[in-house]
């Protein structure tokens, strides 16, 4: 089976100049906007991760932007069959998300498991009856990772999902999801919600916003095999979280070419350009400028500098993650905190989705 090619990512030209545009608006606007993104708790965050995203949304934070981070634990139902360590993959999802410089906030920056928020669940109801099955089946995402799964059976949470996601975002009235590529067929499915919402319960009324996505700018980055996307289950990822020495032993192993003169060349030369791509990141030099630096240096020369440039740039990261591992009972009050906040605002959102379906009492 393979997946539908033709409707996948149709629209992704037009996410990325709606994404400029608002990347302009938020300058002067910040209170326009309230970010709803998340994570599934199956483990600790890596490099890919905080470039990916996580420095963006604490850029958005940072910039005043009211940000709400969803921890997706019933998410991880659809896929895992291990389940005993969620709680405590939340936590180091906190962990992680502490130390890369999200800071909790009453009102302004929340973070929240949603199992613990019965109002967003509720919103289901409604929503699935918003969606044709057959809009379900075609979400190119959710086909990718029923394959990764290595399911046979498929539990209808699987395809439902993208709608329980659409409850994350629209129970706050979210209006900006910062996203990877991957998420925008999801976005799709909340937008379509909320419009379909309006016009068949609420008799046109914005109950719901239309969520916009924010594409973030910085380029994909592979796993240390320079050949798949970075990821912890396929053992290529450097965790925010790794010792010194760790970085080191996973850099050392990493995939490079036969050549010895280093040089940017991401088409001919990939896990090379990779490990460069790393680097700048890490040091905001560019890769060509690496490369010159490194020249007949050769690999070595390259996972040395790398070692040296990715633990300096991590090294306050990690500090302040111990700093927050000696700290168990603010890590808990945060989600404590976070779902009171996240219930309130979902009682209101669930009162107002009654009145316009007729169902109050
Ligand atoms: N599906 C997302 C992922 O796999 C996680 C997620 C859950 C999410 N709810 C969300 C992302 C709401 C953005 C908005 O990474």
């Amino acid at each position: 089976m393979s997946v539908d090619e033709s409707i996948e990512y149709s629209s992704f030209e037009a996410a990325q100049a709606k994404s400029r545009e608002i990347e302009a608006d938020l300058l002067v606007h910040p209170e326009r906007y309230r970010v709803l993104t998340g994570d599934r708790p199956t483990g600790r965050l890596h490099i890919g991760h905080l470039w990916g995203s996580h420095q963006n949304r604490v850029r958005l934070q940072n910039l005043g932007v009211t940000s709400y981070f969803v921890i997706a634990d019933y998410q991880v139902l659809t896929d895992h069959d291990v389940f005993q360590n969620i709680a405590e993959f939340e936590k180091e999802l906190v962990l992680d998300y502490l130390s890369v410089g999200i800071r909790p906030e009453p009102g302004k920056t929340i973070i929240f498991p949603h199992s613990h928020v019965p109002e967003l669940n509720q919103l289901l109801v409604p929503f699935l009856t918003l969606v044709t099955n057959a809009e379900l089946d075609r979400n190119p995402t959710v086909k990718e990772e029923i394959l990764a799964s290595g399911q046979k059976r498929i539990n209808a949470g699987m395809y439902t999902y993208p709608v329980h996601q659409a409850a994350d975002i629209l129970f706050c009235k979210g209006n900006l999801v910062p996203v990877g590529k991957d998420q925008l067929p999801h976005l799709e499915i909340t937008r379509m919600i909320a419009r379909r919402f309006n016009e068949r319960f609420a008799e046109g009324k914005a109950v719901f916003p239309e969520p916009q996505g924010l594409l973030s700018e910085t380029p994909m980055i592979m796993g240390l095999d320079g050949a798949q996307k970075m990821s912890k289950s396929r053992g290529n990822a450097i965790m925010l979280s790794a010792s010194e020495d760790e970085t080191a032993a996973l850099i050392k192993k990493a995939k490079t070419d036969a050549e010895r003169h280093i040089a940017y060349d991401p088409e001919k030369r990939p896990e090379v350009a990779n490990l460069l791509k790393i680097l700048s990141l890490a040091t905001g030099e560019t890769p060509e400028a690496i490369a010159d630096r490194i020249g007949d240096g050769g690999s070595g020369a390259l996972k040395k500098a790398l070692t040296e440039g990715l633990n300096e740039y991590l090294r306050p990261i990690r500090a302040k993650r111990k700093e927050f591992e000696a700290r168990p009972d603010y890590v808990r009050q945060v989600l404590l905190d976070g779902v009171a906040q996240a219930r309130e605002i979902g009682q209101r959102t669930l009162d107002e989705v009654r009145a316009a379906m007729h169902m109050e009492i």
